[in-house]
């Protein structure tokens, strides 16, 4: 094995393993929950002469260019589910009830970039082969984010990510309904998954956090302020970002709402009995809105009206005021 660069691992690992049964219960919860649903369901099944795929492709015509950069991107995200299987492998271990989880969680996710995809190509909406190239150069560049061996760091992450990743999906299929019901219908569906990834891991953070509190708070200060977007890399990737966060689909208001939503419920500020260090990030924390306010005042201040233009959707040219 490599030396670790986390010397607190072992006392970490024990703490994941003392909550194993009450993780084993949130699972349970997750499980009686859920409806399960496969991709087929939701798209046109070509029993009827490919009548209902032709109306499909007729009604996302009118689709806006900025609401399929958005799906694209969201697609993509989806797609860079090999990094997080093995992040979560990485972090959490590989036997037990973190193993359970992590094959259960990806094989709800795997559904979810499957469905994107096969929705986008009944539609016609891309150029596959741009679409392709992105994805490829995406899973090619790795996701390495320094989290430096801990794993509460990976639960921090995860528990922000699936409700960062609910938010994009929820605005994207609001924005498509008025063109595309099938399309918001299917987000939707990819909606309700992401809520219970969602509580699972905010619970499952729950629980470090009274089990271990200090650390819990460090490593939640060290993820929050800037979480690492794991497509970063993507050709194109921050002006497609851009482009979703004009639509008023994602970006740093909704990041910031999110971040409000989980410092109240895990009552961050009621935390006591800590240590220095706890103390400092949880300070650091609880200062995290109105950094993160002030950041989207930033950018907001500083976008004017511009045109894009991507090869995914032939490089057609469209205008966005700034959001
Ligand atoms: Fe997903
Ligand atoms: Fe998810």
């Amino acid at each position: 094995m490599f030396a670790s660069k986390n010397p607190d691992l072992p006392a970490q690992r024990e703490v994941l393993d003392t909550i194993a049964p009450r993780i084993a219960e949130l699972m349970q919860r997750h499980r009686d929950a859920r409806k399960l649903w496969m991709p087929s369901e939701l798209l046109p099944t070509g029993d009827d002469g490919d009548a209902e795929l032709a109306a499909l492709r007729e009604r996302a015509r009118g689709l806006p260019d900025s609401v399929r950069v958005a799906l694209a991107l969201n697609l993509l995200t989806e797609e860079g589910l090999p990094h997080f299987h093995r992040l979560v492998a990485q972090y959490l271990g590989h036997d037990g009830v973190w193993a359970e989880w992590n094959n259960l969680w990806t094989a709800e996710e795997d559904r979810h970039g499957c469905v994107l995809r096969d929705y986008v190509r009944d539609a016609r909406l891309f150029d596959m082969k741009a679409l392709e190239q992105m994805q490829y150069q995406y899973i090619e560049s790795g996701f390495n984010p320094e989290w430096k061996d801990d794993p509460y760091r990976l639960l921090a992450y995860t528990s922000l990510q699936e409700k960062a990743t609910q938010t994009a999906h929820a605005n994207a299929g609001r924005l498509a309904g008025q063109y595309e019901p099938q399309l918001q219908k299917i987000l939707a569906h990819i909606c309700a998954d992401e809520a219970r990834h969602y509580a699972f891991y905010r619970d499952s953070f729950s629980e470090v956090l009274r089990a271990d509190t200090n650390r819990a708070l460090a490593a939640l200060a060290a993820i929050a302020p800037a979480l690492a977007m794991p497509g970063h890399n993507i050709q194109g990737y921050a002006q497609m970002s851009e482009v979703e966060r004009r639509a008023g689909i994602y970006g740093p208001r909704e990041y910031l709402k999110l971040v409000e939503d989980l410092v109240r419920h895990w009552a961050i500020d009621a935390l006591d009995g800590l240590s220095a260090a706890g103390r400092s990030a949880q300070d650091k924390i609880m200062q995290l809105p109105a950094r993160l306010r002030r950041m989207a005042e930033y950018v907001e201040s500083k976008a004017h009206t511009r045109s894009f233009s991507f090869d995914v959707i032939y490089r057609r040219a469209f205008e966005m005021a700034a959001g």
